[in-house]
């Protein structure tokens, strides 16, 4: 099939592209650089720089290369910026979006796979959580990503486009020769393995006193390779005449922050001070994913679960790349 994707530069987008060629799809990437790297594209990839809400580049563009389905990772990710500046992250993340699917509608791609979050949620009432667990974000981030996934379904009622949800836990390793290099880092395990490397003196932990059994927050960590699998599923389903639907995507267990720097230090062999910060608001204590949907519908069982082996590929990507993208 002739795939679009859209932020494919990105960390997530870019791996995913990788499982995609090697299924022998055709993979076209758009992505405007804001944040991903040219060096993290395949050179097996066709690449635009382009931005998603340029809606008539989108439409050349799908025109020209046949596309069949888009899968859309590009997004502003940062939970703490999207409440300074939720400005910013409704445009990016809503308004374009939904340019990109009225491009794709007018080009008559009617198959959309989109880079969900566990923070459509918000607090949970219950883990792990399913994906009938009630939507209440408590950051501008989250509630950019629910009004894209209620604009699909109403999309879906009057233009017949068929879309698949991935609600992504928490991504994290490398595969491939790709890693996970944001610019700034917010990301528990490259912030763990930046201080691994020298470059932070100390990993704050935001909060020991939660109601867990360390007190520190519990979080569901699933392989960058293991989202990008999800991905092909999805493509799959949807060329099975399927309506699509929502699905949770991590390992079904948590491991705590402390826990996650314990690995971290066995890992890597360093020290990796650590301090403890006051709690953020909105901070969940725990966020699990009950990924039975996925697995029922999908077919789709991680195959690296073990969080000592995802921190240990994030590592050798850190050692292999000590400047990230930069030297590239
Ligand atoms: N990383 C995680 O743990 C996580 C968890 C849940 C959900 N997600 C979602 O997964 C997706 C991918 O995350 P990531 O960590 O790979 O992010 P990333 O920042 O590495 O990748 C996003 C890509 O989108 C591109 N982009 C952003 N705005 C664009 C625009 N207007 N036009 C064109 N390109 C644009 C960026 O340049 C970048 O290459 C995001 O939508 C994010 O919200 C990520």
């Amino acid at each position: 099939m002739n795939l679009l994707v859209v932020g494919g530069a990105g960390y997530i987008g870019s791996v995913t592209c990788q499982v995609l060629l090697q299924a022998g799809h055709k993979v076209v990437v758009v992505d405007n650089l804001s944040k991903g790297h040219r060096a993290a594209v395949s050179s097996q990839a066709v690449f635009f720089e382009s931005d998603l809400g340029d809606g008539e580049r989108i439409i050349e563009i799908c025109r020209s290369e046949s596309i069949d389905t888009a899968l859309h990772f590009a997004a502003f990710t940062e939970v703490g910026e999207s409440v300074a500046a939720p400005d910013k992250y409704f445009d990016n993340n809503t308004i374009r979006t939904k340019s990109l699917l009225d491009a794709l509608l007018r080009a008559d791609v009617k198959r959309f796979i989109f880079s969900s979050t566990a923070a459509v949620y918000g607090e949970p009432l219950a883990v792990p959580i399913t994906e009938d667990h009630p939507k209440s974000p408590t950051n501008p981030y989250g509630w950019s990503k629910l009004f894209v996934e209620e604009i699909l379904r109403s999309y879906h009622q009057a233009y017949g486009l068929r879309s698949v949800c991935l609600r992504y836990f928490n991504a994290a390793g490398a595969a491939y020769g790709l890693g996970e290099d944001h610019h700034p880092e917010s990301h528990l395990i490259p912030m763990i393995l930046q201080v691994a490397q020298g470059k932070r003196e100390s990993i704050k932990i935001f909060g020991t006193d939660w109601d867990t059994p360390d007190g520190t927050c519990i979080r569901d960590f699933i392989h960058v390779a293991d989202l990008a699998s999800a991905h092909l599923k999805a493509v799959e389903l949807l060329s099975e005449d399927s309506p699509g639907g929502a699905f949770n995507l991590g390992n079904g267990e948590g491991h705590s922050v402390l826990q996650a720097i314990q690995i971290a230090r066995k890992v890597t062999g360093k020290t990796i001070p650590a301090v403890a910060a006051p709690k953020r608001p909105g901070d969940p204590a725990r966020l699990v994913a009950s990924s039975v949907l996925a697995r029922q519908v999908l077919g789709w069982t991680p195959a690296i679960p073990d969080l000592e082996s995802i921190i240990a590929s994030a590592w050798e990507w850190r050692l292999s790349h000590p400047q990230g993208y930069l030297e590239s």
